[in-house]
């Protein structure tokens, strides 16, 4: 067979892992060409090739961001996108394409198959894990680790200092990242985008622990958090040319408004892209590997349309329609153990 292969969307550490995993079960296994296409959909549009195999993925397995490139370009902002690619489609004799993306590039992918453009078979990446129908995607892991890493660097000068550590990270929709890290790290508060939260709540609960004798405080706040209406002003986020929303600035909104409200001193730190770049953790490595291979095995199968998927710790797929069609919010269960240690 001759299969295409794209990275679309923000990068995400284990990229390369997942290519190396379809490379290896392709070539060895089923004897199948693969074709990597440049930038995401945009290398599609144009035909844009790079070599993508067992030999060009050698050394890749811990390497961050994605050999092919990315971009947020999806056929419908192109004139002719579709036409295009379905002439790409023809040219390179694809029998497949395997899309490895989060919720923007996979709706791309469902719309193309479901319109008969090509058979695709969609992997979900994402730091923020907020595709629906899978337990966990790539990246989130190894985000996870960086930020809770960060947590525990906070604490250190947090403690010396006497001071509230206000920590902004990812999760546009969704709080995975802050929550986990939250509870990995022990944090005094975590605010995420599911639970709109009250400024004078937040400060209420730093006070009581100081009023305890513990004076330094960690707050994780998800960079899309948000306040419950009318109890704090925040800045509207600008929007992309791809009507992507730019967030970013909530930390320094929350920690202003918890130094004015305690009166104790409040630093901001803004995790940003390191959460996203570099090498993925051992688990994430495992997982894309598996999701890497199950992609594969999934097109030899026919099972086009859908999104290999981890569950109950196995391999699965399903429809694309269900990966896409809604937010996996964080998981009540375990904001309700979070919730425990808040204060
Ligand atoms: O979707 C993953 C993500 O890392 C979000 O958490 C973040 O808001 C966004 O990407 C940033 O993307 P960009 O690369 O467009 O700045």
């Amino acid at each position: 067979m001759r299969v295409g292969v794209l990275t679309g969307g923000g990068d995400c550490p284990g990229l390369n892992a997942v290519m190396r995993g379809v490379v290896r079960k392709a070539e060895n296994t089923y004897g199948d060409e693969i074709i990597g296409f440049r930038d995401g959909w945009k290398g599609v549009i144009n035909n844009e090739t790079v070599e993508l195999s067992i030999a060009s993925m050698r050394g890749t397995l811990t390497r961050g961001g994605t050999v092919l490139g990315t971009s947020r370009v999806h056929p419908w902002m192109q004139e002719d996108g579709v036409e295009k690619i379905a002439a790409t489609v023809a040219d390179q004799n694809l029998d497949a394409m395997i899309v490895i993306g989060g919720e923007g590039t996979l709706s791309c992918a469902r719309r193309l198959h479901d319109e008969g453009v090509i058979n695709v078979i969609g992997i979900p990446k994402t730091i923020d894990n907020d595709i629906s129908a899978t337990d966990m995607t790539f990246g989130f892991m190894t985000a996870v680790e960086v930020a809770a890493d960060a947590v525990d660097r906070l604490h250190s000068t947090a403690e010396s200092h006497d001071r509230v550590m206000v920590l902004e990270v990812m999760g546009r929709h969704v709080g995975h990242i802050a929550m986990w890290a939250g509870l990995a790290g022990g944090a005094t508060v975590t605010l995420v985008p599911e639970e709109p939260f009250d400024i004078a709540e937040v400060a209420e609960s730093i006070k009581r622990r100081h009023e305890k004798g513990r004076f330094a405080s960690i707050v994780v706040v998800a960079e899309g958090a948000l306040p419950k209406p009318g109890t704090l002003d925040v800045v509207e986020p600008e929007v992309d040319i791809y009507g992507h929303q730019r967030l970013g600035g909530i930390g320094a909104t929350v920690a202003a408004e918890i130094e004015k409200l305690t009166g104790f001193e409040t630093r901001v730190t803004v995790l940003g892209y390191v959460q996203r770049g570099g090498t993925p953790s051992a688990f994430d490595r495992v997982l894309c590997t598996w999701y890497g291979v199950a992609a594969i095995d999934a097109v030899h199968q026919g099972d086009f349309g859908r999104m290999v998927s981890f569950q109950n710790a196995g391999m699965t797929t399903v429809s694309l329609d269900d990966a896409v069609g809604g937010l996996k919010t964080i998981d009540p269960q375990l904001w309700d153990v979070a919730k425990t240690f808040f204060g």
